[in-house]
């Protein structure tokens, strides 16, 4: 492997990486999407699946870019986060709302992953002057920003629905 051989082959990588990961998150999505109890979640999970597909579409034209072909390279992280996520979904004995509420957790990692590595992969790209690619993986970059703060939306908005479903426990 000659990764760090330079700063081309590291982007490379980078986008190996990010290839890989896109098409994990696209297998794991459909089934956060069933498992999810409120009805925007499983929405805000559809959306990301599309999302995600065309962000993989998007890397497809960065290596066209570059001149290489589409490849993935074994991405152990986000696989690890993934893995989380489903051991939770395997829970017994869990509320709807500390449910969707660890979902929401569990996918936000996976936000977080992403632009990481988005944005590192875009720095590089920038570097490079490779303009074109930078172009395409700032446009995922920001995607990942926004499906980071519906996702905090959404749990904050779970988390309050919870509280009043406490509240009306205690009083009644
Ligand atoms: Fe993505
Ligand atoms: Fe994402």
């Amino acid at each position: 492997m000659q990764n760090l051989a330079s700063l081309h082959t590291l982007l490379l990588h980078e986008l190996h990486d990010l290839y890989d990961a896109e098409y994990q998150i696209a297998d794991v999505l459909p089934k956060m999407r069933d498992a999810a109890h409120a009805e925007d979640l499983k929405k805000a999970f559809d959306d990301h699946l599309n999302q995600t597909e065309e962000q993989t579409r998007r890397l497809e034209e960065a290596f066209a870019a570059l001149g290489e072909p589409p490849m993935r390279e074994h991405c152990p992280g986000i696989s690890g986060i993934l893995q989380e996520g489903k051991e939770m979904m395997e829970e017994q004995d869990a509320t709807p709302d500390a449910f969707d509420t660890a979902l929401i957790a569990s996918a936000r990692r996976v936000e977080h992953y992403e632009m990481a590595g988005y944005s590192s992969a875009w720095r590089l790209a920038q570097t490079l002057q490779y303009h074109q690619v930078a172009d395409l993986l700032n446009e995922t970059r920001k995607e990942e920003n926004i499906t980071d703060k519906k996702l905090a939306k959404l749990a904050t908005k779970t988390a309050h629905l919870a509280k009043g479903d406490i509240a009306s426990r205690v009083s009644s």
